[in-house]
């Protein structure tokens, strides 16, 4: 691919590593530039990297009024070889096809994915953050700029890579369990619809349930399936649970869970891990009573943004808290934290093919 650059001049780029004094935070900074690429008559054309600022878009676009719109989250690490190295990022290009599949978005060829997001984070490669546990956070998203408001798939689109010199995403960190939500009132996706995809949509109707888990000290909701039965996922996050022998359990993925990277990251790791990790169908009744008895001595999510986030406890609406184990970070889910971070970070080498050097 022939990327043009339009560069910022260079005394108005930065000049020198990033090294911030505090905090980054969560997707608050962004880099000098972004990677841009349109499709019309039927092609992607004209792939860019031009200074970060905002888009001129029609008042009709498409994406603007019904949604059309997908996007991914990946992450960037800096080695101690002194190279930055992305992280399964070619699963993150594949999903982003799959997303744009459901929402009648033209796919964009995964290498070209790949050559584009490296291709930004060298042109940006000062940003990476030199702070302990802070990486570049990869936002690739895709959205309909036909000026119509028929509700059709649009026949306009731009793909867009930023990113985001980035921190954990739960401000407290690792070592502070967060309460979760089990509510009946949201649900986040159902059978047929677009759980399964990073649709921009299945965030917007998620913003209601969060400000519900807010009102009783949550982080976010745990969703539950339709029926109310069953344990689906969070938010921004997969679930998981740890049983006392060990085992790591996911609930299945079905078209109403989205298929977390970091999940099957895990399923992938598993002897590594020293422990069975598997993915079941997940009992809400079950799960309660296995966590009030014991059986289940752990709990959390897995996600690019949230890692690995234990879970202290459970709230239901009557107030009800359900706290798993003593309520702070397990071994287990220490283990999972630090043989993920450890592969990303390179102190060791993960699988082949999960890290690449930009
Ligand atoms: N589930 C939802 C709804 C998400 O938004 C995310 C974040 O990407 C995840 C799960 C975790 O997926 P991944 O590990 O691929 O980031
Ligand atoms: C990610 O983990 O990359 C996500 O996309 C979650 C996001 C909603 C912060």
């Amino acid at each position: 691919m022939q990327i043009a650059y339009d560069l910022k001049p260079s005394s108005e780029r930065r000049t020198e590593q990033f090294k911030p004094k505090d905090d980054v935070g969560f997707g608050t900074l962004r880099t000098d530039h972004m990677f841009l690429m349109d499709y019309r008559d039927g092609q992607w054309c004209e792939p860019r990297i031009v200074p970060y600022g905002p888009f001129q878009i029609a008042p009709g676009a498409v994406a603007l009024h019904y949604g059309q719109s997908v996007f991914e989250g990946a992450k960037a690490f800096l080695h101690d070889d002194g190279e930055i190295y992305t992280f399964r990022i070619d699963k993150n290009a594949q999903r982003l096809n799959r997303s744009a599949d459901t929402l009648c978005i033209p796919a964009i060829d995964e290498a070209i994915q790949i050559e584009a997001i490296h291709a930004l984070i060298d042109t940006d490669r000062l940003w990476f953050p030199m702070q302990q546990g802070a990486c570049l956070y990869i936002r690739p998203f895709i959205f309909a700029t036909q000026d119509r408001l028929s509700v059709s798939p649009s026949e306009t689109y731009t793909f867009c890579v930023m990113l985001s010199p980035s921190g954990p995403y739960y401000s407290d960190g690792f070592d502070a369990p967060i309460r979760l939500l089990i509510t009946e009132r949201f649900h986040r996706a159902v059978a047929g619809g677009t759980g399964a995809s990073k649709a921009a949509g299945n965030y917007a109707a998620s913003l209601q349930a969060g400000k519900a888990a807010a009102e009783y000290g949550a982080a976010q909701v745990l969703y539950l399936d339709a029926t109310n039965t069953q344990i689906e996922e969070v938010g921004a996050m997969n679930h998981f649970h740890i049983l006392k022998d060990g085992t790591v359990i996911i609930p299945r993925f079905t078209d109403t869970i989205l298929k977390s990277i970091t999940s099957e990251s895990f399923l992938e790791l598993g002897e590594r891990l020293g422990c069975e990790v598997r993915q079941e169908t997940v009992k809400l009744d079950q799960f309660i009573a296995d966590v009030e008895s014991g059986e289940i001595i752990e709990a959390g999510g897995f996600g690019t943004a949230a890692v690995v986030s234990p879970v202290g406890s459970y709230i239901f609406e009557d107030n009800r808290v359900l706290t798993v184990g003593d309520g702070q970070v397990g071994p287990h889910t220490r283990k999972l934290y630090q043989t993920l971070t450890e592969i990303q970070k390179g102190a060791v080498a993960g699988p082949e093919g999960w890290m690449r050097q930009v």
